[in-house]
This record gives structure tokens, C-alpha cells and sequence, in this order.
């Protein structure tokens, strides 16, 4: 489909708008799955992302807080099996390896792979390989990795739980995966502009980035940021991608006791009572918007005169509060973490 809708078959073309919108857990027909997938990936060829010159400078400045916040320490990755899966051009994968992981990074998109791997040799990266599989089935025996990380990709799938089923079974007992994906109070405002782009520029992705261009100005620019090698692989991914799903924490939760992962922890926090020790971490400062905003450093205040042990498991109404606050903030993007028991795993 060559990342664009036009001049795809007009009911694969139809099946992609019914589900280009933010619906969830979705049944897809057999058609609607491959056309999805296809113009996912097909996009990602043509704009790979996130296509970062600076790739390990820039997983550096994302990566103290987040594995801090969801309960993963070096011993989960330092010397481990790790797999990255949906790894796009490889930021996370050449971070695992340059910490001494050994990698296996999974995409099904070719331009990623290539960009991928040629970064990782131009930087000596030893124990690091880039395979074309899929998250959602792919060939590895079971229980072939420590830890398993998948940021940016189950929502861009025909079927997240599907996607994290597979990787569960991937996963060694005693070993954690950690998985991000798009929330449904902190996006719902990108999820607005994406859905306008897409009523304006129809079914052409060159057209909606053209209308996210001119009608959202100070978004285009901060998504222009940034060394990259495709300079526009940013305005792509955010107002053209052919396929999302927005999801809440409750509903990650119930995926992970649906198979049987212990949760371990979360970031953003999932509980107002864990922000304080965000707001004080010394990397804080280093974060970007909208992650470094006034409203978190008010939560942290209210909430630093609780006490409970740190990173116990969400209840409704800390995640209800924390997503409104997520809405407030524009926080859109949230990983959570569970490990698989060593014993009773069936
Ligand atoms: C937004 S990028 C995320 C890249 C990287 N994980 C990160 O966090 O920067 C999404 C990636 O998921 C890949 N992808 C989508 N569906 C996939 C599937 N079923 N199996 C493997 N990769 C897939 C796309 O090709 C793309 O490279």
C-alpha cells in the first residue's frame, strides 16, 4: 500500500477509516487485520520512526525515570536476554545493548530494520540483532527472553491483547515485560486533531500532515524537533498514522490478570502518592513537557503527606485522578510494567 490509502482497494480503503478512529480491543475481520497492518507498516517504511540522529542520547534522556518508575533495575536487563519488540529504528534496542543486554530487535517494517542496524554497527554495538517478526506472532520458542520491551506499537495493531499475549509467552518465568501504549484521557485531545486531519485530508497521508501543518502550528513545531534522519517521521506518526487505539490503565490491568502478570509498576505513576518521589527524582529536571508541568508538582505537594509502600498496585479512583491529571498535563503515553511468577504459571 506503499504508506498511503489512496489507490488501495476500495474496501480495504473503507475498512481502514471504519477503524483508523480510537476504538478499542476491537474484532477485526481477516481483511480489516492484514489492511491494517499492512498500512501501519507501510507508513513506518516510508517514515520510519522515531528516526533519531542521536539515538542513544535520546533513549538516555527517556529511560532513567521510566524503568525507575515501573520497578525495572539492571539486574532485569544487564547480561539478559532482552527483546525489544516493535523496535522501529532501533533507539531502545542500542540502548539495551550499550548498558551490555543482548538484543534481539523485532519490526516488521525494512526501512526501520536497515536504519536500525546501521546504526548499531557505525556504533560498535556488540550482541545486538535486528529480525523482521511480528509482535503479534512471532517465530521465537517459548520463554526465550528476561525482559521483554515494547514501547509505541501494541495500539497501532489489529489486536493489542493479542500482541501482548504473544509477548507474555515470550517472557522467562521471574522475567518482566513492559509495555507502552496510548491513553485515553491523556490522547484524547490528539486524538481530536488526528481525527480532523483525517476528515481534511482523506484518504492521502501527505494531506492530513499538510492540514496538521497549518492547523496546529506549535504542535508541528515541537514535533519538528530534534536531529532525525527523515525529518518528518514525527508529524507522521502523530497526524497520519492509519491505525490507534486509545487505552486506559484499568483496562492494561485487567490484560495483565488475564495473564496472570504480577504488576510491578508504572510511568507516569499510576498513584497521585507516587509523584512525589518523581517531582524529587534528580531527573526530573531533565524531562520534557509535558511531563515537567506545574499541575505534577502540585499533585506531588497534596499527595507527599501519604505514606505507602512505593508502586503498589493502582486502585480505581488513584487511577481515575491520575488520568484526569494526565488529561490536564497532555501525558498521553504511559508504560506499565508486570513480571511473570516463577511458580503457578500455566
Ligand atoms: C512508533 S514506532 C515505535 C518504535 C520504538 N518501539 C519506539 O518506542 O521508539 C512503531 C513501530 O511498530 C512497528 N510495528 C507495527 N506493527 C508491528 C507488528 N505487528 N510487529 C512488529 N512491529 C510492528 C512499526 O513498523 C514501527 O516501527
Amino acid at each position: 500500500m506503499g504508506g498511503e490509502l489512496a489507490g488501495a482497494p476500495k474496501e480495504v480503503a473503507m475498512i481502514l477509516r471504519r477503524h483508523s478512529h480510537a476504538t478499542r480491543d476491537e474484532t477485526t475481520t481477516p481483511a480489516a487485520f492484514r489492511a491494517i497492518q499492512s498500512a501501519v507498516v507501510g507508513m513506518y517504511s516510508r517514515h520510519p520512526s522515531p528516526s533519531r540522529k542521536d539515538k542513544l542520547e535520546f533513549a538516555s534522556t527517556r529511560m532513567e525515570l521510566r524503568l525507575r518508575f515501573c520497578g525495572v533495575s539492571g539486574e532485569d536487563y544487564v547480561g539478559r536476554d532482552v527483546l525489544d519488540a516493535g523496535c522501529g529504528t532501533g533507539e531502545y534496542s542500542c540502548w539495551f545493548a550499550s548498558r551490555g543486554s543482548r538484543v534481539t530487535g523485532i519490526d516488521l517494517s525494512d526501512e526501520s530494520l536497515k536504519e536500525a542496524q546501521a546504526y548499531a554497527r557505525a556504533a560498535g554495538l556488540k550482541g545486538i540483532r535486528f529480525v523482521k517478526q511480528s509482535v503479534l506472532q512471532s517465530g521465537f520458542p517459548d520463554e526465550s527472553f528476561d525482559f521483554v520491551y515494547c514501547t509505541g506499537v501494541l495500539h497501532h495493531t489489529p489486536d493489542p491483547f493479542r500482541g501482548l499475549t504473544e509477548l507474555t509467552r515470550l517472557v522467562r518465568p521471574g522475567g518482566k515485560i513492559l509495555v507502552s501504549l496510548y491513553n485515553s484521557f491523556g490522547f484524547a485531545p490528539r486524538e481530536l486533531r488526528r481525527q480532523l486531519t483525517l476528515r481534511l485530508g482523506g484518504e492521502r497521508l501527505e494531506e492530513r500532515v499538510h492540514w496538521g501543518r497549518r492547523l496546529f502550528p506549535f504542535t508541528t513545531r515541537r514535533l519538528l524537533e530534534g536531529p532525525r534522519n527523515d525529518p518528518e517521521a514525527a508529524l507522521y506518526d502523530y497526524f497520519a498514522i492509519p491505525h490507534e487505539t486509545l487505552h486506559s490503565l484499568g483496562e492494561v490491568l485487567r490484560w495483565f490478570d488475564q495473564l496472570g502478570l504480577e504488576y510491578v509498576g508504572s510511568f507516569a505513576p499510576a498513584r497521585a502518592r507516587d509523584y512525589p518521589a518523581l517531582v524529587g527524582h534528580r531527573a526530573y529536571k531533565k524531562v520534557d513537557r509535558p511531563l515537567y508541568s506545574p499541575i505534577l508538582a502540585l499533585l506531588a505537594r497534596l499527595s507527599s503527606l501519604s505514606t505507602s509502600p512505593e508502586f503498589e498496585r493502582p486502585g480505581p479512583l488513584s487511577r481515575l485522578l491520575v488520568q484526569i491529571v494526565w488529561l490536564l498535563c497532555g501525558i498521553g503515553v504511559f508504560c506499565l510494567c508486570g513480571r511473570k511468577p516463577r511458580v503457578g504459571y500455566a
